[in-house]
């Protein structure tokens, strides 16, 4: 198999690698051990060869379908809170989606042609959301020397596929024909890929360890939150975004509410409610209804989409596969 160590030519390299269609939306290929959106192979290039990283970067990462658009209100309303105070009536959040206030940044470099730099006239700082594996990213955003911070959110894995599983259904049913829309994807199909790794930017687990590793080791660098400890204490963890990020809260804006606000505002509730995120579409590639993003955002509705036994199997492939690490899903607080 052909290999890129440079992450030249990805475009004609992204043919000859392990290629997975059972998993919609997209065609897969196989990349150092990541199944990756076959159409996101030139703008990895890019990002590798061109992008310029700035030391104000801030990379909100997750792994798809763990809180990717709630991580992005919630650093969007706390970086631009001085010239939008949360509470204000004309909030960009109130008014534009949360992916059009914060990028996507692999796929809108992809929807540009893959070749050019689109994020080069983004005045600082700028907030990138990504779901590129740690170990894919280049050498400019991880090294200390740049000086840009990495927020990462992990997820439940049964609570991820299932939300994955729901999301990919709408996301294949849209008009775009390059999507894959297979006649049939059970939730039992799609538990089977999922414990085969094979999803998008899967194995999931890997994902989510990799950024770990990397929190232990440069809390300074990586910021590692959680989901379910995001629902249970949600003013406790955008305080600690905040201070990660460089946006502190001080005691006069705490004593003012600022944190709560930003919270209500960043709200499921709140956000679903808003029109842009009942009847607005995103353009990522391929296009899409703000509403798609919300559904439920609750910790362990998988119970309601599979079975016990489903349950303990992808329990068992994921215990299994991160035996060793010293990670575990369903440890609480410990997101420090
Ligand atoms: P469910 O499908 O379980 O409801 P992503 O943003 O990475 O695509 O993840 C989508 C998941 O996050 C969906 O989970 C969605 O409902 C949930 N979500 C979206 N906005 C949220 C918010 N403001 N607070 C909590 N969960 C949210």
């Amino acid at each position: 198999m052909a290999t890129s160590s440079n992450f030249m030519d990805m475009a004609k390299l992204a043919p000859t690698l392990p290629l997975e269609r059972r998993c919609p939306p997209f065609p897969l290929r196989q990349f150092r051990g990541f199944w990756m959106p076959e159409g996101l192979f030139p703008a990895l290039e890019t990002i590798h060869s061109r992008f310029q990283t700035r030391p104000s970067d801030i990379f909100l990462a997750c792994f798809p379908k763990s809180g990717t658009t709630w991580l992005k209100a919630l650093g969007f309303a706390t970086v631009n809170r001085r010239e939008h105070p949360p509470s204000g009536e004309d909030h960009p959040l109130r008014l534009h989606g949360p992916h059009d206030c914060v990028k996507f940044f692999e796929p809108s470099i992809a929807a540009a042609g893959g070749s050019e730099d689109v994020f080069a006239a983004f005045p600082s700082p700028r907030l990138l959301s990504t779901h590129i594996p740690y170990s894919l990213l280049p050498e400019h955003i991880t090294a200390d020397s740049s000086g840009c911070r990495i927020v990462y959110v992990c997820r439940d894995p049964k609570d991820t596929l299932v939300s994955s599983w729901l999301f990919s259904k709408k996301a294949s049913a849209a008009g775009n024909v390059e999507l894959l829309k297979p006649a049939s994807y059970t939730i039992n199909e799609a538990l089977e890929l999922f414990c085969d790794g094979r999803c998008v930017t899967g194995p999931q687990w890997r994902h989510v360890v990799e950024y770990w590793e990397e929190s232990q080791r440069r809390p300074e660098k990586v910021l590692f939150l959680r989901y379910e400890d995001m629902l249970r204490e949600p003013a406790r963890n955008v305080k600690k975004l905040a201070d990660f990020i460089g946006y502190p809260f001080s005691g006069e804006e705490e004593a003012a509410g600022v944190v709560d606000a930003i919270v209500e505002l960043c709200s499921f509730d709140h956000l679903r409610s808003l029109e842009v995120n009942k009847t607005g579409v995103l353009e990522v590639g391929f296009t899409i209804g703000n509403k798609s993003f919300f559904r439920k955002g609750v910790a362990g509705d998988w119970i309601n989409y599979i079975s016990p036994e489903m349950a303990a199997k992808l329990d068992g492939v994921v215990g299994e596969a991160l035996r060793g690490s010293g990670f575990r899903f369903d440890a609480v607080g410990d997101s420090t």
